[in-house]
Parts: structure tokens; C-alpha cells; sequence
């Protein structure tokens, strides 16, 4: 059985369908701050199966204990965190606490019960602004926000941990920038309020519930001058995380693995690509440079095809639609009237 942390949000909804699809058996532990028991859901419907959902907290170790108590849990697939680079710098305390504090007592939990195969959710912020690309895992590290610092720090745990106990079996792996739904259209990224990402942002510009796209910067050095990202598909990027499962299985230490495509889109391509995909014009206006924000930041994607058999096959054009797909199905996100069984283990 794999436990999947967080696995209500955006990635965990999308990994919990492939791993049931692929007869894993799955407990999920979420405390709901930013998702909703909907999407879990919508993964039970459209599989056609059902996964154990406990609403808790990664930080609360007396729950943690029940449940490794009373499941026979084989690996851990660890996304419960917090992500909003901006209010992490308004707030880092209750990102060290979530993040780092988190990361922490869940590893000791695991140990305690002899379970020591731990898939984690890092990020290419790690990266900083990198020197060149595309980033290579043994470039050099370094953040600019308590989110990115928070990320670096688990990692840095993780691998002396593993130094520390080499039984433990470690994925750390850093995502680019993950975008798409599930090509049903039935889950996808509900963020709270006004999109902080480019994707969510020029879906509600195509459905009309905001006017216009700011692009933020076009004196880049990049081929058109606005920020060059590796779009990553969410659906490849789950199938990531069951590709290092795998990998985990004959390896002991820790796998250190970039998940992106290798291929850098500017904003204006992916402007062009979602209206193709919508048939809708996304106004834009550019604007001033994001503080912050980097140039350009794309995957050296080898090392993941190497060490985990995986790649991503999905391009912008099918994230685009997707995402397109999500946002027209559900223009509001999820609603809160569908309902799984939860177990209160309180
Ligand atoms: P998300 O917010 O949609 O999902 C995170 C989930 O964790 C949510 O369901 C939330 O309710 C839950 N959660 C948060 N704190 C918790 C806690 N203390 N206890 C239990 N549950 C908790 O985010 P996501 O985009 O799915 O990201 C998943 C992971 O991947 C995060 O760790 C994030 O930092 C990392 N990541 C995301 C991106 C991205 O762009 N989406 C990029 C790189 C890394
Ligand atoms: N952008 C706009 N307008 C917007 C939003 C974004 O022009 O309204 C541009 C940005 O300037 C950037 C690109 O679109 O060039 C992508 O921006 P996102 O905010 O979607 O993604 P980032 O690459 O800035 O950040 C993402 C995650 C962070 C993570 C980082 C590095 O959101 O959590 O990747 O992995 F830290």
C-alpha cells in the first residue's frame, strides 16, 4: 500500500488515478488547506476504485502512527506542502513549519515502522537562476524565498539521512513547471483566487473571468523576450512518480532527478498554443519584469530517462487542451458537494 500525502491537491489527485489505475492500493493523508475531497472523488469515479482518505496533518505525529499502525504501508509518496513562492516570503515560518517540520516528522514516523521508500516533491527552484541551460542535477543549487529554501533544506535532510541509515530509498524529485488536467476534463488545478501561474491565469482569460493577461516582461534574453519555462504535462509528471516507485525498488540511496521535458516555451508560445487549443483570443499587455523571476529554466531531461525509464510525451499542445478541457468543464474549479468517506483516526 502507498501512502500519498497531499494527495488531494493538483499532482496528488493526478498521481492517485495512475497509481490506481495501475492496481496500486492507496491511503491518502490531506489536510484539505488547499484542495478539496472532490477531487479525490472525481479519481474514485473515473477509475472505477476506491482509496482510504484520512484528513490529517503530516505534522501531527500521533496520527501518522495510526496510521502506519494500522495499514500495511510500503512507500510513501510525500506532496503535502505549501507552494506560493510569494507568501512564503510574507510568511516563512508557517512554510518552515509545513514544509520543513512536515518532511521531518514524517521520515521519523516512517522509520519507526521500517518504511523507508519515499518518493518527494522537490522543485527546479532549487536551481535559482541558473548559469546555463538546460539544467543539469549536478548544477549548482541556491534559492531567492523561504519556499525554495524550504525545498532545498528537505533535501538536504533527506540525502544525509540516507548517508546516516543507507537503507532508505530516496526520489527527490525537482519538477518544472507542471500544467494540464487529466484528459477527462474531470480534475485539474482549482487554485484559490486570482492565479498566480501563467496556465490557470490564460485558462480564465480564454473562459472570460478575467480580462487580460499581464506578460510579465519581454526584455529577456530569450528568443521573443518574455520567460522561457519547461511546461511539463501533470499527467506525465504522475507517471514520474510511479516510474521511481519502481525505481526504488532495487536501489538503495537516493535518486536526485530533474522531471521536465527538455524543451523551453516562451510565454508568448504558450499564448499562441492555448488559442489554437480554445478557439478564444487571450488579450495581453505587457508589463514590467516579475520580481524575481528568471529568463530562462528547462530540463536536462536524460538523467530521469536514464535512472527511472521515464520521460514525458506530452507536449504544449496537449496541455493546452487539456487545461482548456478542465477550465470549461468546471469554470468555478471543483465544488465542495461531492463527498468521499473519510476515516477519522482522531
Ligand atoms: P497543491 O497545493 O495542489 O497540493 C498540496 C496538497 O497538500 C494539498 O491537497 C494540501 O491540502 C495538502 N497539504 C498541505 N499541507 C499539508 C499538511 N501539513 N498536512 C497534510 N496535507 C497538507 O500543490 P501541488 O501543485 O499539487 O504540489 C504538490 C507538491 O509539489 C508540493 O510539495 C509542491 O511544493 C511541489 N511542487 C509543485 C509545483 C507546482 O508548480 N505545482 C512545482 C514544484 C514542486
Ligand atoms: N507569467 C506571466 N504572467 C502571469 C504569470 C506568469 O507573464 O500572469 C510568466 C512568468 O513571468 C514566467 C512564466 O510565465 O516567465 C511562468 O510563470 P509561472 O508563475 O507559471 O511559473 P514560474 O516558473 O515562475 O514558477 C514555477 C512555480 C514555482 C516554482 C518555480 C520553479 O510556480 O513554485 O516554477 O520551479 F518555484
Amino acid at each position: 500500500m502507498i501512502l500519498v500525502t497531499g494527495g488531494a491537491g493538483y499532482i496528488g489527485s493526478h498521481t492517485c488515478l495512475e497509481l490506481l489505475q495501475q492496481r496500486y492500493s492507496v491511503v491518502v493523508l490531506d489536510n484539505f488547506c488547499n484542495s478539496k475531497p472532490t477531487s479525490l472523488h472525481r479519481v474514485e469515479n473515473l477509475v472505477g476504485g476506491k482509496m482510504t482518505v484520512v484528513r490529517g496533518d503530516v505534522r501531527n505525529r500521533a496520527l501518522l502512527r495510526k496510521l502506519f499502525t494500522a495499514y500495511q504501508i510500503d512507500a510513501v509518496v510525500h506532496f503535502a506542502g505549501l507552494k506560493a513562492v510569494g507568501e512564503s516570503v510574507q510568511q516563512p515560518l508557517i512554510y518552515y513549519d509545513n514544509n520543513v517540520v512536515g518532511s521531518v516528522t514524517l521520515t521519523e514516523v516512517m522509520a519507526e515502522y521500517g518504511v523507508k521508500t519515499l518518493v518527494f516533491s522537490s522543485s527546479a527552484t532549487v536551481y535559482g537562476d541558473p548559469a546555463s541551460v538546460p539544467i543539469r542535477e549536478d548544477f549548482p543549487v541556491g534559492t531567492t524565498n523561504p519556499y525554495g529554501s524550504s525545498k532545498l533544506m528537505v533535501e538536504r535532510i533527506y540525502r544525509d539521512l540516507a548517508v546516516a541509515d543507507p537503507t532508505w530509498r530516496i526520489a527527490l524529485l525537482r519538477y518544472f513547471n507542471p500544467v494540464g488536467a487529466h484528459q477527462s476534463g474531470m480534475i485539474g488545478e482549482d487554485p484559490n483566487g486570482i492565479p498566480n501561474n501563467l496556465m490557470p491565469f490564460i485558462a480564465q482569460v480564454a473562459s472570460g473571468r478575467r480580462e487580460h493577461l499581464n506578460i510579465w516582461g519581454n526584455d529577456y534574453s530569450t528568443p521573443d523576450g518574455t520567460g522561457v519555462r519547461d511546461y511539463i504535462h501533470v499527467t506525465d509528471l504522475a507517471l514520474g512518480h510511479l516510474a521511481a516507485l519502481q525505481a526504488l525498488q532495487d536501489k538503495d540511496g537516493v535518486l536526485t532527478v530533474n522531471l521536465g521535458t527538455g524543451q523551453g516555451h516562451s510565454v508568448l508560445e504558450m499564448v499562441s498554443a492555448f488559442e489554437a487549443a480554445s478557439g478564444k483570443k487571450i488579450p495581453y499587455r505587457i508589463a514590467p519584469r516579475r520580481p524575481g523571476d528568471i529568463g530562462a529554466c528547462y530540463a536536462d531531461p536524460a538523467l530521469a530517462a536514464q535512472l527511472l525509464g521515464w520521460r514525458a510525451e506530452l507536449g504544449i499542445d496537449a496541455m493546452c487542451r487539456d487545461a482548456w478541457r478542465w477550465q470549461s468543464m468546471n469554470p468555478e474549479g471543483y465544488f465542495e458537494t461531492e463527498r468521499v468517506q473519510e476515516l477519522s483516526f482522531a
